[in-house]
């Protein structure tokens, strides 16, 4: 399994040095290849000179075959989005679990409750503007799904009846908790992160920005099958995922999962919603919002 990386910036460290990506902090950039290879010949004289040189060598050919086998998972990958390949035994699976979530988002610096990610107050109009009003009725039933540390939930809580969050970040919850304590609205709901603990046809639309960017694109399927069930008839989801054409490197920095605009459109075709958009509007390059809505009767 492939573990995240943990070392994203804290939320205080973006607030002075703010991060270039509207939606994600930026992680800690891998090293240049040759410090890499100094820090691996480094390893390599300590585990010679700790363990001997059967030791060494051994160890050497440990990371060699590691560093194969990542190579070889980045090309599998390639073509399991290339051919939408979505299996639970594909190597795309096996990256941005629900368990790498979990780790990540329970151990977040939420202070800043998600607004380092918000390029501007502007930008943040346009996404209200464009997305959330024509999509998310007035007075409705709405669902978010991961609401981090409320920074669309408090926008949505105002024009709604109900809000349910669900999240797989128990920390996410007790936030949102916290933050919205005098709001009567809202319902907190911790998932498993494969699909939605709700009664079929109970909301009026869905919400998820900067969320399935970082799901693998099983745990995304399952997520679609159950917007067709969740959402009443004539409902939206919007959602924000990765597209098909950022590179491995720049994914694997921005942590964007290997979802693809194609698959999305394979998920909903295969449930019965209607693609209504899908669009990189207000977008940084390699991510889409893609509007699915659901049948009417
Ligand atoms: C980058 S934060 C975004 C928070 C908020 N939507 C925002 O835009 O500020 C990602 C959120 O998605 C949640 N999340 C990750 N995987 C999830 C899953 N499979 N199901 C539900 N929530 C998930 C995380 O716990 C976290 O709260």
């Amino acid at each position: 399994m492939m573990t995240p990386k943990m070392p994203f910036p804290t939320a205080a460290a973006t607030a002075t040095g703010r991060s270039d990506d509207p939606e994600v902090p930026r992680p800690e950039h891998g090293p240049p290849s040759g410090s890499f290879a100094a820090k691996a010949l480094g390893r390599l004289r300590a585990a010679r000179r700790l363990g001997g040189l059967r030791y060494a060598l051994l160890y050497g050919t440990r990371m060699l075959v590691d560093s194969v086998r990542d190579r070889l998972d980045d090309t599998l990958v390639q073509i399991e989005r290339r051919r939408s390949v979505v299996e639970p035994w594909s190597i795309a699976a096996r990256r941005y679990t629900v368990a790498d979530n979990v780790a990540l988002w329970n151990t977040y610096d939420w202070s800043l409750r998600g607004e380092e990610w918000t390029h501007s107050e502007d930008w943040k109009r346009a996404i209200v503007e464009h997305y959330i009003a024509p999509h998310v009725p007035t007075g409705g039933t709405v669902l978010e799904i991961g609401p981090g540390g409320g920074r669309w939930t408090d926008i949505i809580r105002q024009r709604s009846s109900q809000v349910v969050v669900l999240d797989v970040s128990e920390r996410a919850l007790s936030i949102c908790r916290e933050r919205f304590a005098d709001a009567s609205n809202i319902r907190y709901v911790l998932g498993d992160g494969n699909g939605i603990p709700l009664p079929d046809a109970s909301v009026d639309a869905i919400w998820s920005f900067d969320v399935f960017v970082h799901i693998n694109p099983v745990n995304t399927r399952a997520y679609v099958r159950d917007f067709q069930r969740v959402l009443r008839p004539g409902g939206y989801a919007v959602i924000h995922h990765p597209d098909a054409h950022a590179s491995v490197t720049e994914r694997k920095q921005r942590w964007r999962s290997d979802v693809t605009d194609n698959m999305i459109q394979h998920f909903a075709a295969e449930h019965g919603l209607e693609v209504v958009v899908q669009t990189a509007r207000h977008l940084r390059t390699g991510d889409l919002i893609t509007v699915m809505r659901a049948p009417m009767p």
